[in-house]
């Protein structure tokens, strides 16, 4: 299965435990998608897997709350359970006509557990804010070659106020990212295993074209990192808006199924090879949180191990 279409599947369990706690009070409103988190997909989903994605909510702000969605699959035939993602997703609450952000109403963590993880959003809170809006990139020029996409925005990619799904999105900055790492890995297959940190800088309606735009920034041995741009196109106006911006890491599959070499590739350009550069301090960051998120859940499951009502 793509990793985009796990994505989109995210985004949408993700955003009906938005609008399930929006709705608690009584109050009217739309949530939109504002940003995902650095997302790593641990196992493949396989032919004849049932999976199940669950959300909750993890820490509320003003205008703005943390979603963690939780991907399992189960093998029908083993009844074998593999944990495939966690993701955390950010999204804020807009009045349907206006869309002027409005409150979320309050929340308060109960348990230890939920505290451990209003503590943990708090954090990838921090992280964000440091990262800023958009990671550094350097724009994709049609000198580059990119795999471009292009779609138009029908009623079916959209809610009931004519916002196009966050998921949309991130499945067409899948299917982009990984027609680049195919073509890299000679078209042999290829698995998304990592999508960074990124936001949704604005939104976009039925009716518009939104363009994905792709390119290779850097080889390792067995994995590549795509950056993927997104563009929506407004017919009325003559300038495309920049939506997001994203960094993929797809990994090569050899023919027993384990990571292959990936062939290597030389940055020519000035641009690309800043990019590369820019791709290797990506990853020494990715490794750095990942090291931190081991570490807090390590924590939470201490915690776990010690509160009461865990040992009922
Ligand atoms: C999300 C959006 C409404 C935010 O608008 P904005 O003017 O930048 O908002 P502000 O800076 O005033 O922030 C409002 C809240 O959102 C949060 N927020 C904004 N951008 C965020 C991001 N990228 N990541 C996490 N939180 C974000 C802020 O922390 C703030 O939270 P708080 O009120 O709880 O303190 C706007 O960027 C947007 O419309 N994006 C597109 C959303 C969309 O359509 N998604 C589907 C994609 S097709």
């Amino acid at each position: 299965m793509r990793a985009g279409h796990v994505l989109k599947l995210i985004d949408i369990v993700g955003s009906e435990a938005a609008l399930r706690h929006l709705n608690r009070d009584g109050k009217r409103g739309l949530v939109v998608t504002a940003s995902l988190d650095r997302t790593n997909f641990h196992q493949p989903i396989r032919l004849w897997d049932m999976i199940r994605l669950e959300s909750r909510v993890s820490q509320v702000w003003q205008s703005s709350l943390e979603v963690e969605v939780r991907v399992q699959a189960e093998n029908w035939f083993t009844d074998e359970t593999r944990d495939i993602a966690t993701a955390y997703l950010v999204f804020v609450a807009l009045n349907e006509k206006t869309r002027e952000k409005i409150q979320f109403p309050a929340y308060q963590p109960g348990t230890p557990e939920e505290l451990q993880l209003a503590q943990a959003a708090e954090l990838r809170k921090k992280n964000r804010a440091t990262e800023g809006k958009t990671a550094p990139f350097i724009p994709i020029e049609d000198t580059d070659n990119p795999v471009v996409i292009s779609r138009l925005m029908t009623p079916n990619d959209a809610n009931a106020q004519s916002n196009v799904f966050g998921g949309i999105i991130l499945s067409l900055i899948d299917e982009a990212g990984s027609q680049v790492a195919k073509k890299q890995s000679l078209n042999q297959p290829v698995v998304g295993v990592r999508q960074d940190r990124m936001s949704f800088i604005s939104p976009t309606f039925i009716g518009e074209t939104v363009e994905a735009k792709a390119v290779l920034t850097k080889t390792w041995n067995t994995s590549t990192e795509v950056q993927v741009e997104v563009f929506a196109q407004n017919p009325n106006q003559a300038e495309p808006r920049r939506v997001a911006s994203s960094y993929l890491v797809y990994v090569k599959l050899g023919p027993n199924g384990r990571p292959g070499e990936m062939p290597p590739w030389t940055p020519q350009t000035p641009a690309q090879i800043q990019r590369a550069e820019l791709a290797d301090v990506r990853r020494e960051i990715r490794e750095r949180e990942e090291q931190q998120q081991a570490l807090s859940l390590s924590s939470v499951q201490d915690n776990a191990a010690l509160s009461p009502s865990s040992q009922l």
